[in-house]
C-alpha cells in the first residue's frame, strides 16, 4: 500500500517535472468544477454557525416519516458542492487539505435526507435556510466539548457519519487517501528558480525538498523500464533494457 502510495506520487512528481510552467495552475485549478464554485465552497467552509443548544429529540424513524411527510427534497439541497475545511478542526490539527463533498449527488442517492441530518434544532431560528437541515457544525464543535458531552467532536461526526455508509453500501472511499488529500504549499512561493532556468536546475531546485521523493521514483517501471508487463497484450515477457540497464539517461 506505501509502495504503491509513493509510486503514485513518483508518477505525479515526473508529470508536474515536465509542466513546470503550469505547477500553480495545476495545483489551483479543477478541471471538473469551475473555478467560481471551487471559490465559493472555499469561502463556505470558513463559515461558522453559532452552536444549537436545544436539540429536537426524535428516533430516526419518526424523523425520516416527518421529513417525507415535510416534502424536503433534493431541491432544497441548494449547496451541491461542499469542501469541509472547519476552522473548528483546524484550530487543533491541520494535515490535510479540504475534503471534496458532492452533497448533490449524496442527497440524491440516498433518497432520505435524515441519514446525514438526522437531527434538528428545537426552534426554527435562523441557523440555516432550512432548520431541518443545519449543518453539522450548528451541533458538532470541538470534541469532548464540557457542556455537550454527548455530542461527538466534528471530526468524528464526520468520519462516523461518512465511513460506516461507505462500508455498508460498498461504495465511496474508505482509506484515509480516499477522503484526505496532502496539504500542499503554495508553490510559486517555495520555488526559486532564475529568470530562464534550464531544465536541470528545475531539477536541482525541486531536489532541494524532494530527495525521498526522487528516490523512490528511481526504482519504479517508469524510471527503469524494467521487469514484466503483465497487464500489456503480448507484452508480457520480461523488458530488460533500460535506464535500469542499458539505456542511458540523459537527464
Ligand atoms: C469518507 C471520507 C473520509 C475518510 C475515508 C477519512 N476521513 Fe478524515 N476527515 C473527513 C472529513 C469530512 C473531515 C473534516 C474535514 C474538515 O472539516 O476539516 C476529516 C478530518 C480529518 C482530520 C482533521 C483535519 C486535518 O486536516 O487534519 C484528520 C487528522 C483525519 N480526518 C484523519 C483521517 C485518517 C487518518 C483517515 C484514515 C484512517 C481518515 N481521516 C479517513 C473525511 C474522511
Ligand atoms: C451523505 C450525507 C448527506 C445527505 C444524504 C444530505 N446532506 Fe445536506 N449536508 C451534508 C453535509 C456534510 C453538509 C455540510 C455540513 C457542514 O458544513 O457542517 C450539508 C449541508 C446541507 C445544507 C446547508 C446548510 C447551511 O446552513 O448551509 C442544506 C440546506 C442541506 N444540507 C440540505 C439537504 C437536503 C434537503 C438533503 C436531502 C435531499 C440533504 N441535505 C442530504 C450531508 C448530507
Ligand atoms: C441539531 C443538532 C445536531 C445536528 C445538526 C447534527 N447532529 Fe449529530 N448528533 C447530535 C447529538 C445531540 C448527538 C448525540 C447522540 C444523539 O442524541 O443521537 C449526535 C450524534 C451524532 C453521531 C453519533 C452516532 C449517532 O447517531 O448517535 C454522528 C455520527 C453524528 N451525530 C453525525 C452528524 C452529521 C454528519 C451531521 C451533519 C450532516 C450531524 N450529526 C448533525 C446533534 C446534531
Ligand atoms: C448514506 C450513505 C453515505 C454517507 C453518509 C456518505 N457517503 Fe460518500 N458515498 C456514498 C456512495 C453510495 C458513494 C458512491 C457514489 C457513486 O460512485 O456514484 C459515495 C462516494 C463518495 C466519494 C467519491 C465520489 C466523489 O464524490 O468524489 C467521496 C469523496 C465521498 N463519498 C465522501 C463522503 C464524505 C466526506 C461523507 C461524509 C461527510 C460521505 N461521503 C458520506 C454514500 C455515502
Ligand atoms: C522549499 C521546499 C520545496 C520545493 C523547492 C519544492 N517542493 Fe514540492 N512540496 C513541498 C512540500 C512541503 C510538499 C507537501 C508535502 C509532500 O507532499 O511531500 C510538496 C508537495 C509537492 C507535490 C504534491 C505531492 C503529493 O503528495 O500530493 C508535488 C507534485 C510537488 N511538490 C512538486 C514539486 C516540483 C515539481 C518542484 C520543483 C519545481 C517542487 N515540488 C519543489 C516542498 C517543496
Amino acid at each position: 500500500m506505501k509502495r504503491q502510495l509513493f509510486r503514485f506520487r513518483a508518477v505525479i512528481m515526473l508529470v508536474v517535472l515536465f509542466l513546470l510552467p503550469s505547477l500553480s495552475m495545476a495545483q489551483n485549478s479543477d478541471t471538473s468544477r469551475t473555478l467560481f464554485s471551487q471559490d465559493l465552497a472555499r469561502l463556505r467552509a470558513q463559515e461558522v454557525v453559532p452552536m444549537v443548544d436545544k436539540v429536537k429529540v426524535e428516533g430516526p424513524i419518526r424523523r425520516s416519516q416527518r421529513l417525507h411527510a415535510t416534502e424536503l427534497s433534493i431541491k432544497d439541497a441548494k449547496t451541491t458542492y461542499f469542501l469541509l475545511d472547519s476552522p473548528i478542526i483546524k484550530a487543533q490539527e491541520d494535515h490535510y487539505a479540504p475534503v471534496r463533498f458532492n452533497h448533490g449527488q449524496h442527497a440524491a442517492s440516498s433518497g432520505d435526507c435524515s441519514v446525514c441530518h438526522h437531527l434538528r434544532p428545537v426552534d426554527n431560528s435562523s441557523y440555516s435556510n432550512h432548520p431541518e437541515t443545519v449543518r453539522c457544525s450548528a451541533c458538532h464543535q470541538q470534541s469532548f466539548h464540557p457542556d455537550y458531552p454527548e455530542r461527538l467532536g466534528l471530526k468524528a461526526a464526520y468520519h462516523q457519519n461518512c465511513i460506516p455508509c461507505h462500508k455498508k453500501q460498498n461504495a465511496g472511499p474508505l482509506t484515509c487517501r480516499g477522503c484526505h488529500l496532502n496539504n500542499v504549499p503554495e508553490h510559486k512561493q517555495l520555488v526559486k528558480l532564475p529568470e530562464k532556468p534550464d531544465p536541470l536546475q528545475v531539477t536541482a531546485e525541486c531536489l532541494r525538498c524532494h530527495e525521498d521523493d526522487a528516490n523512490d521514483l528511481l526504482h519504479t517501471a517508469h524510471w527503469r523500464w524494467r521487469g514484466a508487463s503483465l497487464y500489456t497484450q503480448d507484452q508480457s515477457r520480461q523488458v530488460d533494457h533500460g535506464k535500469g540497464t542499458t539505456a542511458l539517461n540523459n537527464d
